[in-house]
């Protein structure tokens, strides 16, 4: 676990550490505390970037890409010079897709596809508004891919997503709940967290994290991450965009490919495209 070289982070960090030994986690073998990169990320298979600057009321996280843009070109760096041969990255802190983006472009030695970006969250927060607007258990709602960024432009494709098996337009007929009030309350439910707690989700991130690793290490699991493009679904071919994928082996995937987009869905996926276009040329100048 890495933190900033600062006392009262590490002090943190230590009480990080006792807890996750007071959850009696059976895979947990030991913890290495230390706010060097090298040492932190040494042999690592895993590496989960959560950190960051939290946004804050009234902004976006996209505003905090000058500040959080340097630690993940230094995290890229650091963990190509020291991660296992085999490493996977999962990136939490946002900018999310855009930060998952620095860190690939500057760990040449690991190939894109094994650098992800959690959309999960926004895939969970979708599943519970379907099951709730349709007075169903969330385990009935199934086929919920999230594309794009993670931020208000994303798009919860509710046209492919189902209900007890049926398409949800069919069982929620209120289409304009769908493209509105439902795209809206996904979008900006981090922000609703933010008004509500005074800081940025917690425990549904980390519980989302576990999900994104834990279906990624898991053949066979459909869902949704956000993975270099390579073009598809329209998206521009380098950046990070939420997708539909199937986990293939442990750690590994490919992308469900040709899923039927309409009129709605196209529009959707154009904006949420233009973002991370735009996101990336701020960065531009950073990466060098
Ligand atoms: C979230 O979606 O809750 C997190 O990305 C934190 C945030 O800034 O919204």
């Amino acid at each position: 676990m890495i933190e900033v070289p600062v006392e009262k982070a590490m002090k943190g960090l230590e009480g990080v550490a006792m807890e996750l030994d007071d959850c009696a986690f059976p895979l947990l073998q030991g913890m290495v505390l230390t706010s060097d990169a090298n040492v932190g990320f040494k042999d690592a298979n895993w590496c989960l970037l959560i950190g960051g600057k939290p946004r804050g009321p009234g902004m976006e996280r996209a505003d905090l890409l000058k500040d959080n843009g340097k630690i993940f070109i230094e995290q890229g760096k650091a963990i190509d010079k020291n991660a296992a041969d085999d490493a996977r990255v999962a990136v939490v802190g946002n900018p999310a897709n855009t930060n998952c983006m620095i860190a690939a472009t500057m760990a040449k030695r690991l190939p894109a596809e094994r650098f992800t970006a959690m959309v999960r969250l926004d895939g969970n927060r979708a599943k519970i508004q379907l099951a709730k607007k349709a007075g169903q258990p969330v385990t009935n709602v199934s086929d919920m891919y999230i594309f794009g960024n993670h931020s208000p432009t994303m798009f919860p494709a509710f046209h492919l997503a189902k209900i007890n098996g049926k398409p949800v337009p069919q069982v929620i007929t209120h289409m304009e709940w769908l493209k509105t009030t439902f795209c809206e309350t996904v979008g900006k439910r981090g922000a609703a967290i933010i008004a509500a707690r005074g800081s940025s989700s917690a425990a549904s991130a980390a519980n989302a994290l576990v999900d994104h690793v834990h279906d990624l290490v898991t053949p066979g699991k459909v869902h949704s991450v956000a993975v270099k493009s390579n073009g598809l679904y329209g998206f521009d071919p380098n950046v990070w965009a939420g997708m539909p994928v199937r986990t293939t082996t442990a750690g590994s995937y490919e992308v469900i490919k040709d899923l039927p987009l309409d009129e709605f869905a196209v529009q959707k996926i154009a904006a949420t495209n233009k973002e991370l276009v735009e996101e990336r040329e701020t960065v531009k100048s950073l990466m060098g």
